[in-house]
């Protein structure tokens, strides 16, 4: 696989992949440790709707992220680890290592009795343990799904129950700047609810006094004694699941996205190399968790196949202080630098002096994921952190599509602030209008739908085929539907608007309103909530629940903290409501439809034009909505 070095051979690349998609893709396929090759690189159907990739290929993943480096590079760094305090050492783990490493979980697990296909759930914080976690589930075949840790015990329950795991990988504890979270206690809370589960391994990180169930937890350090550190892979089938994924939905729970071995690693890694024009030595860094699928394709599958040294962080950007990212980045002279908007625009408010104190001159790549970034942030990342000579790669994809989809060639694409620019070779994208026309022009806006496969979409939703199909294939029959409204502009370059259901992104993670509705209505108190997003000066979205009370509530801020409180608990801190507005009444169609068009419009503190209302139930709600808005 040639890598594409300028803007004609993109082209060449990019028409070529439309042409003839297999030989294109068999093509990138050919760069890999394959036990068997295919027989067929792809077969698909939309409206059932199906797609296979590399159709009969066996082979493991962790070969390709491991084993096939070892002759060339068992003494470079695969993963740098910089702990949570600065005054702890940062850990560098060689490829060599993280054989050895991965294969004592591996056995860790087979101990345990874990076998390919099993479920495995991983609740950890970012230590290098959890990419071994990962890692040693793909290597005898079993299927992680790793729960972000800063969900609380309903979102665990909810997703470990939905997956039936049988273990679950844990931490006594993780550090989150100045602060100290039990995990250990949450997961305890969690099992209560959760039969499948058999075993807990847990790994100390925070040392702190854990509770211990006899019979069902043990201590990973103890369990690691006793095996040997070499651990043959599992062969694996090229559509067999590596992992699940939970995403929220606009509706009901989350939904387990699917993703197989084959397609997946392919994709990830061909994508990796291409936006990022990643260079053999260079040190990448990407702040996401592993929790959301930013971690899992650019943290740990994308960069350890293609032989990177990828930098794994566990603190957060603000602590000990706001130049945080920048004193890593110079410490470790990151090469390539990968964050979030929101993150962005929050250091973006502190004084510059914060990154001026360090020396960024190794950054040579900037990249940007998760929500739409707003021009001003564009341009303070591009000038600040990339002196005005790295290029920002605006990477728009989805835990859905498993890898960069649109997204610019770093020194390649042009660069257009908030744009995303071009899709990525392979990929076919299509703005629709609202009678689910194609636009063919350029200079147009509506939504987001990909017309043909691409090697690692999502093959469905874990024990539920139908819900992907109405989810994602109903919208626009015969096509991919995004749920993202997008632009395309004269010259051909896409802009994502953002989500045009019913999820919100806040901080860079995706909720469903119905989701934190749900919450808030398990207050006794409550008899009926509405939540929409307003636009928020640093998180992006932020959450304004409209909540009626079955009686008046006499101490509004008491009742506030509470509800907060138990979003927090249930779903996890990120869903809190930023404001709530007590109300005696939502506007309802008279077929009892919640018009949120007006929630949204009085959360945006626009309240001119609030268009026809004259198919309310009852008008008079909305002017007391308008009176209360905060
Ligand atoms: C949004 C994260 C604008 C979008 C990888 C998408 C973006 C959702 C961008 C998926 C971007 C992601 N510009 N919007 N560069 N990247 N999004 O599943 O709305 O956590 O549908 O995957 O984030 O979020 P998810």
């Amino acid at each position: 696989m040639k890598l594409i070095n300028s803007f004609a051979e993109y082209q060449k690349h990019y028409d070529f992949s439309i042409e003839n998609p297999e030989a294109f893709w068999a093509d990138v396929a050919e760069n890999f440790l394959w036990r068997k090759k295919w027989n067929r690189v792809l077969e698909w159907d939309f409206h059932k709707p199906e797609a296979q990739w590399f159709i009969g290929g066996k082979l493991n993943i962790t070969e390709n992220c491991i084993d096939r480096h070892l002759p060339e590079r068992a003494n470079q760094t695969a993963i740098i680890w910089e702990p949570n305090d600065p005054s702890e050492e940062p850990r560098n783990i060689t490829y060599q290592e993280l054989f050895h490493e991965v294969c004592r979980v591996a056995n860790m697990l087979k101990a345990q009795g874990i076998t390919k296909g099993d479920r495995v759930c991983i609740y950890m914080p970012m230590i290098p343990e959890v990419a071994y976690a990962m890692l040693a589930c793909a290597r005898i075949g079993a299927i992680h799904s790793v729960v972000f840790a800063g969900f609380s015990a309903g979102s665990l329950i909810d997703r470990i129950n939905d997956a039936g795991c049988k273990l679950v990988l844990a931490t006594d504890g993780a550090y989150r700047g100045d602060k100290i979270i039990d995990l250990k206690s949450i997961i305890d809370e969690a099992l209560e609810k959760c039969p499948t589960v058999e075993r807990v391994l847990v790994a100390k990180r925070t040392k702190s006094k854990v509770n211990m169930k006899p019979g069902r937890d043990l201590w990973w350090e103890e369990e690691i004694r006793n095996v040997s550190d070499v651990c043959a892979a599992e062969e694996m089938d090229a559509e067999d699941l590596l992992f699940i994924l939970y995403t929220s939905g606009s509706t009901g729970k989350p939904k387990g996205m699917v993703h197989t071995c084959g397609g997946y690693m392919v994709y990830t890694n061909y994508t990796f190399k291409t936006a990022f024009q990643y260079q053999d030595g260079q040190v990448y860094w990407c702040t996401a968790d592993v929790g959301w699928i930013t971690g899992h394709s650019y943290i740990v599958y994308g960069p350890l196949s293609a032989g990177a040294t990828t930098l794994m962080f566990e603190g957060i950007p603000s602590w000990p202080d706001m130049g945080r990212f920048w004193h890593v980045a110079e410490k470790h002279r990151v090469n390539i630098f990968y964050t979030a908007p929101t993150a962005i625009r929050s250091l973006e408010k502190a004084p510059l002096s914060f990154v001026r104190q360090y020396d960024l001159h190794s950054i040579k790549v900037l990249g940007t994921v998760g929500e739409p970034i707003n021009e001003e942030a564009w341009h303070w990342y591009h000038d600040n952190i990339g002196r005005g000579k790295c290029p920002v790669v605006d990477t728009w994809w989805q835990t859905e599509t498993g890898g960069f989809m649109i997204s610019p060639i770093a020194n390649i694409t042009k660069l257009k602030p908030a744009y995303a620019t071009l899709p990525l070779p392979g990929v076919q994208p299509a703005i629709m209008d609202e009678n689910g026309n194609e636009l063919l022009a350029n200079g147009v806006e509506g939504r987001l739908a990909i017309r043909f496969p691409w090697p690692a979409m999502a093959r469905t939703i874990y024990g539920d085929h139908q819900r992907f199909k109405d989810t994602y294939f109903s919208t626009f029959p015969g096509k991919y539907f995004t749920g993202d409204g997008c632009k395309r502009d004269e010259e051909g370059f896409y802009r994502i608007t953002g989500r045009v259901d019913d999820i919100i992104i806040v901080s860079g993670h995706n909720m469903g309103t119905a989701e934190i509705e749900s919450a808030i209505d398990e207050h006794s108190a409550v008899c009926e909530s509405a939540v929409v997003a307003y636009p928020h000066d640093i998180k992006g979205q932020g959450v304004y629940a409209y909540v009626i009370c079955y009686d008046k509530p006499h101490e509004e801020e008491k009742l506030r903290k509470e509800i907060r409180e138990l979003v927090a608990k249930i779903i996890g801190p990120i869903a809190k409501p930023d404001k709530i507005q007590f109300v005696s009444g939502l506007p309802k169609t008279r077929s009892g439809k919640i018009m949120r068009r007006i929630l949204r419009k009085v959360a945006e503190g626009d309240t001119s034009n609030l268009g026809d209302v004259t198919t309310l139930l009852d008008p008079s709600v909305v002017d007391e909505i308008k009176g209360g808005a905060l």
